[in-house]
């Protein structure tokens, strides 16, 4: 039997109503804690207010092309159908976006002004601040809870991947880090969850080298990952960032052979255990071309599942692709293929990191 309930007893917090259910049925919502969907077009289809109402959704990603003014009201609807689901218990499905600010905004409210020209500016951590709060307004009025956002990566030369959208605060690792951590108090202080990306940094990542496209190496030294890269997501840390994306490249520093996301070295040793993080880890696009290598999307799901990802995000605007990987951590689970003791513990983060939403 799925352990929810000794987790509930020994917090004395149930984190999931358990009714007579079967096992399958407690490890169908378990797993659809872990999972954050997406749909095409103005409306949430009538597949996804149904899964929510079953249990099987931990939240959404909402695009531009989903946003308009109806979409408060469909959230609305979507958080009330996941409250009749087995096991709801008071704890909101995460609405997430993608809310960092200049080019890159899905909903309408900023903040205008990109990370870029922020940290270029005369007081880099107030205009983070500000717009930290515009960022998290802007979320608050369209009933979304998380913004994946800032991008905490310190990029190299001009243009750069990152810099060519003025994605990234600075070259200089203190001024990205004074910004992520100023932009991250304002935004949760404001309700909305923030997340650091990409860990541990895409800064060194050139103009075309697009995790999104293709398989990304990035030949950085360990020392300077450490030195450069790392900084502003300890200062995040050190902030109080509630999630954190790690990217899907590969940094043959620490491990030549799964992408930052899948990477048990990456997310346990050097994420969890070197830089203390207690947060919730959620996944890039789990359809990427960097991961082409690594099999079907569910199969990708449960190979980061198992690296000790938190929630995988399932963003290629497609209900059903969601749905699969519910189904897959379901059977990995009873495969045996995914450990129930480390995904119960991943399974409690959420849950706390959802409560009061
Ligand atoms: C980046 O910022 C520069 C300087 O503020 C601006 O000229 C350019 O248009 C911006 N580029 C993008 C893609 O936003
Ligand atoms: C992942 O899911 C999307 C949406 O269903 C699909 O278009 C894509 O081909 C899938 N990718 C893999 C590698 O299975
Ligand atoms: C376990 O998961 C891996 C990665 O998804 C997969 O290749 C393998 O076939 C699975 N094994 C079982 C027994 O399900």
């Amino acid at each position: 039997m799925f352990c929810l309930t000794s987790l509930a007893l020994a917090t004395s917090d149930h984190l999931i109503n358990r009714g007579a259910g079967t096992d399958t049925d407690d490890l169908s919502i378990a797993a659809g804690c872990h999972v954050i969907y997406s749909w095409p077009g103005a409306s949430i289809p009538q597949q996804l207010y149904d899964l929510a109402q079953e249990g099987k959704v931990g939240g959404v990603i909402i695009y531009g092309e989903n946003v308009n003014d109806d979409l408060p009201t469909q959230i609305r609807k979507l958080q009330a159908a996941y409250a009749k689901s087995p096991g709801y218990n008071s704890k909101p499905l995460l609405i997430t976006t993608d809310q960092e600010g200049g080019e890159v905004v899905r909903l309408p409210g900023g903040p205008k002004r990109s990370e870029a020209t922020i940290g270029a500016s005369a007081h880099p951590a107030k205009e983070a601040n500000q717009a930290g709060k515009v960022a998290a307004a802007a979320c608050n009025a369209y009933n979304v809870n998380g913004n994946l956002a800032p991008v905490l990566d310190v990029y190299r030369h001009p243009g750069d991947f990152d810099d060519q959208f003025n994605r990234s605060y600075s070259m200089k690792p203190d001024i990205a880090s004074d910004c992520g951590a100023a932009f991250v108090k304002a935004q949760q202080a404001n309700g909305v969850v923030a997340t650091g990306k990409h860990f541990p940094g895409l800064g060194a990542a050139k103009k075309n080298q697009n995790t999104d496209l293709e398989p990304v190496t990035l030949h950085v030294p360990f020392h300077k990952l450490r030195a450069i890269d790392e900084v502003p997501f300890r200062g995040a840390i050190g902030a109080g960032i509630k999630m954190i994306m790690p990217s899907w490249a590969i940094y043959p520093a620490l491990d030549p052979k799964y992408p930052s996301g899948l990477s048990t070295k990456w997310i346990q040793d050097e994420l969890r255990g070197r830089l203390g993080f207690q947060g919730v880890t959620i996944s890039d696009a789990i359809e990427a071309g960097a991961l082409e290598d690594f099999g079907s999307n569910s199969t990708r799901a449960v190979l980061a599942s198992r690296a000790g990802m938190d929630i995988i995000l399932a963003a290629a605007l497609d209900v059903s692709q969601g749905l699969k990987i519910h189904d897959a951590l379901v059977t990995a689970m009873k495969s045996g293929n995914l450990s129930r003791t480390s995904f119960e513990e991943s399974t409690k983060r959420i849950l706390e990191l959802r409560t009061g939403l």
